[in-house]
């Protein structure tokens, strides 16, 4: 059970590679599976895939004179070694000419993009040909790359050789000065003939009409999902093929994430005739999602997919369906709406009549046309199709591919992504953030990276979804909480009925109650609330009817699980509050919820975010919350626009929610045990104050979970405490661990679980505590952040994250002394940046007692080192003076600590 050991055997396996001396390659056609490594010699063995790869001049496929190696002196540790520590430098055309028997087969390209000897990133545009096919045109891998926040890519295309010789060509571009062609790894899989034609392709613009391929098309692979599932490495795939298939989490669209479920037991998946074994492996139909169980919802809103793709070219989508789950076998009982980009593709689809009843799969392909240039994002999304009598509300979806097609002049190249710099709007990914762009083209150069790096993620994931199935016995379908749930735009998941849903970025703008004055916030003020304790406001549903504007969908935020979120104004318009409307009671239900409600509305603090209210008439479900301008954290952290956060902000945010977890744990009148501490539940204000949202109801009885509270493993995957799984035993050190991995998280600026990764960087907290041992964390900090926080203040900071990530939660500090050691970290930094010293070092952080940990007393004043400084301290952009007369307290901003009435 103990995983962090397992995972760090994996991952020395991983970077063994083991040297042969066999140069042999076997080419038949039938079963080529050619791996060519460029510009090395010899035989190098992945031991994760158990895959071969040949260096390149060991073949006959090259001319040695016509082209340079390049061994890369610098191996980033994000990228794995094989194929990509070599490359193949080209700076005049240059054909590598490979012998194929006639057939279709998928061609992957690895490119890692980085200086070689004397040929920088920046210069190499190129363009790559197979036989007569297009493949990439005055292509810059270093701009994709950036665009995508990824350190290198895998395109993956399927092409179809008509002589004995692939020839594969690449020329630099005659468009720039000094540019040169790269290429890191050459991979050649046969494929059956028939993959794409197997089956019949619709045009998906409602039509109807009948697509008719032409045999000789080339297609590039987009996406590849298993939807509702985790990823699949190369070696899980079916038919020999080594696809990899990614996750479809991080693609849907806000917070509709719909619910995932899995196959009953006594549902065995068979293939039927028509589905041939090698168009998806099992896995894929093993795993759905769906709208969900609540009708009202499921007519509310669309289980969207946003996918980016390039403008100006033929698609086709394969859409992979299976009913897995009792008591679905009839026909009209699942029926809906495949959308495309807004037109309908599909009315009336009912898995059943197509599949022939429960367990077998079947699968659907249409194919599309995109106009215009660039960048774009397609729609895909489904919706109940009402006008049969279905017995459901709801939609499924097994699997989903998306590939690019070579319809005219055997063109597959896009243009490059329009240069992002960090912060800049990019234009031509319209209003989706970052996060859906990078994201979405990350599976362009799909499999990046998940050939091998999906085993430990498997391996967690089993375990989690062990005692996920044993604790709940897949009761409640929702089984969103074991996901590793995308990044919502704007929404942080609030959960009920533990499924993620969505929460309205929430926070004080004014106060609710008259009396209390405007200023409060303002950085030096009161740490109260902007509400009196112990006030819980119960509304009258027809003031929160005023209050939405009679639930007007204009002001609908967001849609989940749970009902839809509303922005909303009270107090005569003086108050904007955000209003969530779950789905109505029963009587019980009514009761508990009330207790609940009374009982949270009572943990009141500065860095918490504030519940105003509730109503419970006719049996809704209805909660009032602060509205918080600045939304989650995670949205100032990565796949953003926004601009990123000073480290010196990072450091006071993480204060801040310490501070509303140490309120938590220690300052109500009973411990209470946040559960999902996570970067979507911090919350900013408008002045940047951190506040933890999302807490409590995590308790709540049964009327807001209807399977027993007690067991229902909550939390999100890659903040959970490992020791959770093996006690099943909730403390406060599971929010300490949790704590530690947002630690990280903030700075690093990556998500905590990036299934396309090499296995043993998947999990943030396993990487990032691998990297602080191998002493080698600064490679993997915000780049952004280089050299600009304090070495001090980055190990005192490190150190207390690592501290937190301790494998047995008696080992874990406790928030107090995380919060202590944060303010003395962000102390170290300020220091730094007084006597200008930041890149020398050289502050009073030598001379500061080095052991704080479990000796410090909540109402101690800090060990005094009386370097009286004047602080600058910038809050919500506005810079506070502060004379400091407490040593490494700036002031008392930042040390409620000192101050046990600042709850
Ligand atoms: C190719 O593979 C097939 C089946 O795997 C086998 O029958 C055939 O002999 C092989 N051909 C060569 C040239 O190895
Ligand atoms: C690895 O692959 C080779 C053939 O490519 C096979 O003989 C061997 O059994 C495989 N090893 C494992 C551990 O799967
Ligand atoms: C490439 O590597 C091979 C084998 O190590 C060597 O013989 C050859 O000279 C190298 N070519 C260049 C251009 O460095
Ligand atoms: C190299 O290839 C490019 C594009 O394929 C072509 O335009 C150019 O003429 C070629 N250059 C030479 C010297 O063959
Ligand atoms: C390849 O293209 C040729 C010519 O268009 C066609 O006859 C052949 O069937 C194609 N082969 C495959 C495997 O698609
Ligand atoms: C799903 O189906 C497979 C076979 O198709 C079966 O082996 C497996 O046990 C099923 N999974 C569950 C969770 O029942
Ligand atoms: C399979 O199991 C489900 C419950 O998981 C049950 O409702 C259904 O009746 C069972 N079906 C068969 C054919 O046993
Ligand atoms: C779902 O999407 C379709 C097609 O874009 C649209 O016409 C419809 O209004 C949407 N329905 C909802 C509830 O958003």
């Amino acid at each position: 059970m103990n995983y962090p050991i397992l995972s760090l055997i994996l991952k020395f396996l991983f970077l063994l590679c083991v040297h042969f001396t066999v140069p042999a390659l076997a080419a038949n056609s039938t079963s080529t599976h050619i791996l060519l490594s460029c510009g090395t010699s010899g035989t190098f063995l992945d031991t994760i895939n158990n895959l071969t790869w040949v260096g390149d001049i060991d073949t006959k496929y090259i001319s040695k004179e016509a082209s340079q190696n390049s061994t890369i002196p610098y191996q980033d540790p994000n990228v794995p070694a094989i194929p990509l520590s070599t490359a193949r430098i080209f700076t005049t055309n240059y054909t590598y000419k490979i012998p194929l028997s006639p057939g279709r087969y998928f061609l992957r390209l690895y490119f890692y993009p980085t200086n070689y000897s004397n040929h920088h990133a920046a210069d190499s545009f190129f363009t790559a040909t197979a036989g007569p096919y297009t493949l990439l045109s005055n292509f810059s891998a270093l701009i994709t790359v950036n665009a995508l926040n990824y350190a290198y890519l895998i395109r993956e295309f399927s092409i179809n050789v008509t002589s004995s010789t692939l020839d594969l060509t690449f020329a630099p571009s005659t468009e720039h000065s000094n540019a040169f062609a790269f290429i890191n790894g050459i991979e050649i899989v046969s494929s059956p003939d028939d993959i794409f034609s197997v089956s019949t392709a619709y045009f998906g613009d409602g039509t109807n009409r009948i697509f008719s391929y032409d045999q000789g098309m080339a297609f590039q692979t987009m996406y590849r999902l298993n939807v509702g599932g985790q990823s699949l490495a190369s070696s899980q795939d079916s038919g020999s093929l080594y696809r990899t298939w990614d996750d479809d989490s991080n693609y849907i669209l806000g917070a509709a994430f719909g619910v995932t479920f899995q196959n009953d037991t006594n549902v065995t998946i068979e293939y039927p005739p028509t589905v041939p074994q090698y168009i998806a492996p099992v896995s894929i139909y093993e795993t759905a999602r769906s709208m969900g169980p609540n009708p009202q919802i499921n007519m509310n809103y669309n289980l969207t997919w946003l996918l980016t793709i390039d403008a100006g070219f033929y698609y086709l989508l394969r859409f992979h369906f299976c009913e897995i789950q009792y008591p679905i076998t009839k026909v009209n009982q699942r029926v809906f709406f495949i959308y495309i980009n807004n037109q309908t593709a599909q009315t009336q689809f009912d898995v059943i009549v197509y599949s022939g009843g429960i367990g077998k799969p079947v699968f659907r392909d249409y194919v599309v046309l995109t106009v215009g240039s660039g960048q774009m994002d397609m729609w895909v999304a489904l919706y109940p199709d009402l006008s049969t009598r279905t017995e459901y509300f709801d939609a499924i979806l097994n699997g989903l591919e998306v590939f690019k097609m070579s319809m005219v002049e055997n063109n597959l190249a896009g243009l490059n992504p329009v240069p992002t710099e960090q912060n800049t709007i990019d234009p031509t990914q319209g209003f989706v953030d970052k996060n859906k762009g990078s994201k979405g083209n990350n599976a362009a150069i799909i499999g990046g990276g998940v050939a091998g790096g999906v085993l430990l993620i498997s391996i967690i994931a089993c375990i989690c979804l062990f005692i996920i199935y044993k604790q709940q016995k897949r009761k409640d379908r929702a089984s969103e909480e074991g996901k590793i749930s995308g990044d919502t735009t704007i929404w942080t998941p609030l959960s009920l009925y533990g499924v993620s849903n969505s929460q309205p970025s929430i926070s004080s703008k004014t106060n609710t109650t008259p009396g209390t004055g405007t200023g409060t916030g303002s950085g030096t003020g009161s740490y109260n609330s902007t509400l009196p304790a112990n006030l819980c406001r119960h509304f009258s549903f027809n003031e929160i009817l005023a209050a939405t504007n009679g639930f007007n969908e204009s002001l609908v935020l967001g849609v989940g699980g749970f009902g839809k979120v509303y922005q909303g104004e009270i107090d005569n318009g003086s108050t904007k509050v955000a209003i969530k409307r779950g789905n109505p009671l029963s009587e019980q239900g009514v009761h508990e919820f009330q207790t609940e409600i009374e009982l949270l509305s009572k943990l009141r603090h500065r860095h918490l975010v504030s519940l105003i209210g509730y109503c419970e008439e006719k049996n809704e479900m209805i909660l009032v919350y602060d509205y918080m301008a600045h939304g989650t954290l995670r949205e100032h952290l990565y796949r953003t626009k926004n601009p990123p956060l000073a480290w010196k902000q990072r450091l006071e945010i993480c204060i801040g929610a310490a501070r509303g977890l140490h309120y938590l744990h220690t300052g109500a009148k009973h411990t209470v045990i946040h559960r999902d501490v996570k970067t979507t539940n911090i919350l900013l204000d408008e002045k940047w104050i951190a506040k933890v949202s999302d807490f409590g109801l995590s308790k709540t009885g049964p009327a807001l979970d209807h399977s027993h509270v007690s067991t229902v493993v909550k939390g999100s995957f890659g903040y959970l405490d490992p020791e959770y799984y093996r006690r099943q035993q909730l403390t406060e050190k599971s929010d300490v661990y949790s704590f530690g991995v947002v630690l990280f998280e903030v700075l690093c600026a990556r998500p905590v679980i990036i299934n396309s990764l090499p296995k043993e960087q998947v999990s943030l907290a396993e990487w990032a505590q691998f990297c602080q041992r191998k002493g080698v964390l600064e490679e993997i900090i915000d780049p952004y952040l280089r050299d600009k926080i304090a070495p001090q203040c980055l190990k005192k900071y490190a150190e207390t994250a690592e501290q937190c990530l301790a494998d047995q939660g008696i080992d874990r500090p406790s928030i107090g002394d995380v919060l202590w050691n944060l303010e003395f970290a962000l102390q170290l930094q300020l220091n730094a940046e007084e006597s200008g010293s930041l890149m020398g070092g050289t502050t009073s952080g030598d001379d500061t007692p080095a052991v704080i940990y479990g000796k410090k007393e909540i109402s101690d004043e800090p060990t005094s080192d009386s370097t009286t400084t004047t602080t600058t301290i910038s809050m919500g952009g506005r810079s506070i003076v502060s004379t400091d007369s407490h040593g490494l307290t700036p002031s008392a901003v930042f040390s409620q600590l000192m101050n046990p009435k600042g709850r």
